[in-house]
């Protein structure tokens, strides 16, 4: 099998970069390890930046994003039982965020890409990558119990941190930046409407909680019952700081729902509204980066290359920068023939990365209780806050950050 650029995994970064590469006539493989029905429900974060969404509209995947996301113009603080909303375009010159799933990114890009575009195999797992440093590298691969070899221009590995293509990088060029934190995420999905209309981002001295939605989603009614068809679900996604080895399990609902509501309590009569809790899993953090993202023909986008706590989430939006940043150099190397851009790839990338990851240890450290945190640190955390609530420098380059630096 031979294409230009072989891609491995088919999460957000693969498959917009799939997506990117078809629409500037360029063709590509994508080889994903799983099947179709695990990467289409796998729960992430639904935050998608102003540029993000730009960039898959402008890919022609944004139709039912622009339908069915939701624009959000802010984000609540909430500390000391008060709340501070932050004016995300007033703040920024108008830009704003949507919230929109990542698995309906996937399931509209997978859509997209076996419609349209070239080759998306599931059940294909890149076993290696060969040859990076010469001009035809390789990715022996497994599908459907069968070894082949896919042979390529270029190889961009899109595989997550847990893929291959990063351990193809010599030892002697690969440099790993990274923390973890002594804390994780416990996140819920829940059937019942959002408490309150924009996202909650609550410091409490019991830990973080961040109250957030998915867009509402259509059901239909059982049969025989009267006109409308389908009415609208309302779906809260919810998360709460808990113990690095703690386990979605040990948490009863009513256990959850009291812990929301003790953490996002507030002075002025709000309520938090409770419904069946419908999922639960616990997501570690880690904030993660390897130099360079390119040796030779091998190119890494999105996990692959660096991770982020998700209190920011920036995750998807990296990815997506990414993927950009790769198609715009191969489309300058074929219009001008100077291979400048894909060799600043690394560099242009790292600008933004660094960036992302400044901005979600700041968001974490800024509402997160360590375990061993003293009095001194819970104090300076409020201090932070108060900051951000009263001075519009402060604010400002909260909601920039926020809503994503330009990919320009
Ligand atoms: N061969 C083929 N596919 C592989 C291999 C392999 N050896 N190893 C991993 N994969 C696939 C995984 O099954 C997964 O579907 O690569 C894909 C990587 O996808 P993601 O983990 O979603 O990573 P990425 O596309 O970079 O998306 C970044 O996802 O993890 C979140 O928070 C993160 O939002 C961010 C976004
Ligand atoms: C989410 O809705 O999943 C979400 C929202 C905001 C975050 C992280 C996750 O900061």
């Amino acid at each position: 099998m031979r294409t230009t650029v072989g891609i491995i995994g088919a999460g957000p970064a693969g498959l917009l970069l799939a997506r990117l590469l078809h629409r500037a006539g360029i063709d590509s493989v994508v080889l994903e390890s799983r099947d179709r029905a695990y990467v289409e429900h796998r729960q992430r974060a639904g935050i998608l930046e102003q540029g993000t969404v730009d960039v898959l509209r402008e890919a022609g995947a944004g139709r039912r994003m622009e339908r069915e996301g939701l624009r959000h113009d802010g984000i609540e603080l909430r500390f000391g039982r008060r709340r501070h909303r932050v004016d995300l375009p007033g703040l920024t010159g108008g830009r704003s965020v949507t919230v929109y799933a990542q698995t309906e990114v996937c399931k509209d890009l997978i859509a997209l890409q076996l419609e349209e575009g070239g080759p998306l195999l599931f059940g294909a797992e890149a076993l290696a990558v060969e040859g990076a440093e010469g001009d035809r590298p390789r990715i022996p691969f497994r599908h459907q119990g069968r070894e082949d070899v896919l042979e390529c221009d270029y190889v961009v590995g899109c595989d997550g941190f847990w893929g291959v293509a990063r351990k193809a990088f010599p030892a002697a060029v690969s440099r790993v930046f990274e923390r973890s934190y002594p804390y994780a995420w416990l996140g819920v999905l829940a059937d019942v409407a959002p408490s309150h209309d924009e996202l909650v981002y609550a410091r409490h001295d019991r830990g973080f909680a961040l109250l957030s939605m998915r867009p509402p989603v259509a059901r239909r009614r059982p049969c025989g019952e009267a006109a409308p068809l389908s009415v609208e679900s309302f779906v809260s996604r919810l998360y709460l700081q808990v113990p690095a080895d703690a386990r979605a399990e040990e948490w009863s609902d009513d256990a959850v729902w009291a812990e929301l509501e003790t953490r996002s309590a507030t002075d002025d009569g709000w309520t938090l509204e409770r419904g069946p809790i419908t999922q639960k899993s616990v997501t570690p953090m880690r904030s993660f980066v390897h130099e360079p993202m390119r040796h030779g023909r091998l190119f890494l986008a999105g996990d692959a290359a660096h991770i982020v706590p998700p209190t920011g989430a920036k995750g998807l939006n990296l990815a997506v920068g990414d993927a950009v940043t790769f198609v715009r150099a191969l489309v300058h190397q074929r219009e001008t023939g100077s291979p400048g851009l894909l060799d600043a790839y690394s560099t242009t990338c790292l600008r933004r990365v660094w960036q992302a990851e400044r901005f979600s240890y700041d968001m974490t450290t800024l509402l997160h209780r360590a375990p061993d945190a003293t009095d001194f640190d819970a104090r300076l955390q409020l201090a932070r806050l108060e900051r951000i609530a009263t001075s519009r420098a402060a604010e400002t380059d909260l909601a920039e950050a926020y809503t994503g630096f330009s990919l320009d």
